[in-house]
């Protein structure tokens, strides 16, 4: 039980916080890498660039020099967090602790690019469903679509969308289509 607990401990992610590529990595590269890897400045020192992001994506792959989730695979980090490493980059200096923590995040994160995000589908809007009630005191569910002349049209559950006259809605309903159509 005990053994297991421990290893339930090690397993667990470090809490690390989220590093956001732009905001936390870039600034970090600019200012130690940027001088010899960028198209910036022109110098691609071993073929690396750091700042065109195209580029830089190619390098982020399982058998890349960034390996997403895997630091301790990057090559890029290696040089960058090992002082003893024969290609040590910076070639003079070194990082902070607090950049390298930074990189690290990142990578563990899955080294994200700006527009790596996920898209997801946006789901189409759906109308919030409100209650209408007709002159007779008859009430429906539906959502407001539009106000179509003499008609609103309301989106059932179904789906469908149905213009239903304003003339036939109660005070109140007619009053809620008039502000459902005021943004
Ligand atoms: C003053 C110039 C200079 C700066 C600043 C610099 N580099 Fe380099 N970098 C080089 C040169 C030159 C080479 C190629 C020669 C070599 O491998 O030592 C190189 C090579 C590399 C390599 C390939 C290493 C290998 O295994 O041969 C990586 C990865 C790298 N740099 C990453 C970085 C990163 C990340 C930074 C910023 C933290 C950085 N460099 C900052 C000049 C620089």
């Amino acid at each position: 039980m005990k053994s297991r607990l421990i290893l339930v401990f090690f397993c667990a992610p470090l809490a690390v916080s989220a590093a956001d590529f732009q905001k936390d990595v870039q600034p970090i590269l600019e200012k130690h890498c940027y001088e010899c890897h960028s198209e910036k400045t022109g110098k691609k020192k071993a073929g690396y660039v750091f700042d065109d992001l195209e580029t830089l994506k190619l390098d982020i792959n399982p058998k890349g020099a960034i390996v997403p989730g895997k630091p301790a695979e990057s090559h890029v980090f290696v040089v960058v967090s090992d002082p003893n490493h024969e290609a040590h980059m910076p070639p003079k200096g070194n990082l902070s602790d607090r950049e390298i923590d930074k990189l690290r995040s990142w990578i563990n994160e899955g080294a994200p690019l700006p527009g790596d995000a996920p898209v997801t589908a946006a789901a189409p809007a759906k109308p919030e469903i409100l209650t209408w009630t007709n002159f007779e005191g008859k009430t429906i569910q539906a959502g407001f679509v539009r106000l179509d002349g003499e008609h609103v049209v309301l989106k059932m559950a179904n789906g469908q969308e149905i213009p239903y006259p304003l003339a036939k809605l109660d005070k109140a309903s007619q009053d809620q289509a008039a502000a459902a159509a005021t943004p």
